[in-house]
């Protein structure tokens, strides 16, 4: 097994809650020490790349198990030249059926959370101005949490979106998303609220649409809209 073949075995492990793990003959070793970062970062992108080459790389992919029950690769949407990026988790079976990101339920509350506070604050966008996209392309089984090897492997295809892209600053929506991002365990309570960075880009973090539809969540909606016309204003102002 080499170096990145060990550490990622050694992320699962870690993700799955085992906390050492133990090497015959030798004294245990604490899993987290050895693993520094839940998801590696990836490669640069090559140069000159584009959305479209970046499509075709992921051809009929069939890097990880997410391809064995999906219906459609869901690449991202939107305008190809904006300045602001939404990173959500990834497809559900709406999404898996059409091919598009945030098409169900929880994007229909995305495109009026965009179109409504973008109205209200004076900013001439709309849902079709911004980029939007998924840590993983795949629907995982039962709209699970993504597994840390599939989002390592769909996460190269992400962050080159992210440098063709290059907008002004990038939403991730949940923690899968900030997972992906900010290589941080901290949840979306903690880490919204204030700026972060993915490479040189500004991350805004805030909560998942699909957990602003529960309804014991009224608090977070409101705090969802102010981190949204936060990063709004920051972009487009
Ligand atoms: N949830 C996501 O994270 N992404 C989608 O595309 C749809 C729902």
């Amino acid at each position: 097994m080499n170096r990145d073949e060990l550490r990622q075995r050694l992320t699962f492990y870690r993700d799955l809650g085992v906390k050492e793990v133990y090497k015959r003959g030798r004294k245990p070793v604490a899993a987290v020490a050895a693993v520094e970062l839940p998801v590696a970062i990836p490669s640069l992108a090559p140069a000159g790349d584009t959305l479209g080459k970046i499509r075709e790389d992921i051809g009929d992919c069939r890097r990880c198990r997410l391809c064995e029950a999906r219906a459609k690769i869901v690449f991202g949407s939107g305008n190809e030249n904006a300045r602001l990026v939404f990173v959500g988790e990834g497809p559900g079976a709406d999404e898996d059926a059409q091919g598009l990101p945030f098409v169900g339920r929880a994007g229909q509350l995305l495109t009026q959370m965009i179109d409504n506070t973008a109205s209200k604050e004076g900013i001439p966008i709309r849902r079709q101005d911004v980029y939007i996209c998924n840590v993983v392309k795949c629907r995982p089984p039962e709209n699970r949490t993504p597994l840390p090897d599939e989002m390592e492997i769909c996460g190269e295809f992400l962050f080159r979106q992210l440098m063709a892209i290059r907008p002004k600053a990038i939403c991730a929506l949940g923690s899968t998303a900030a997972k992906a991002l900010l290589a941080t365990k901290d949840g979306v309570t903690r880490l919204r609220g204030h700026w972060h960075k993915w490479r040189d880009i500004p991350v805004i973090v805030t909560f998942h649409p699909s957990y602003l539809l529960r309804p014991y969540n009224q608090n977070a909606k409101r705090e969802a809209w102010d981190d949204l016309k936060k990063v709004l204003h920051f972009v487009y102002d």
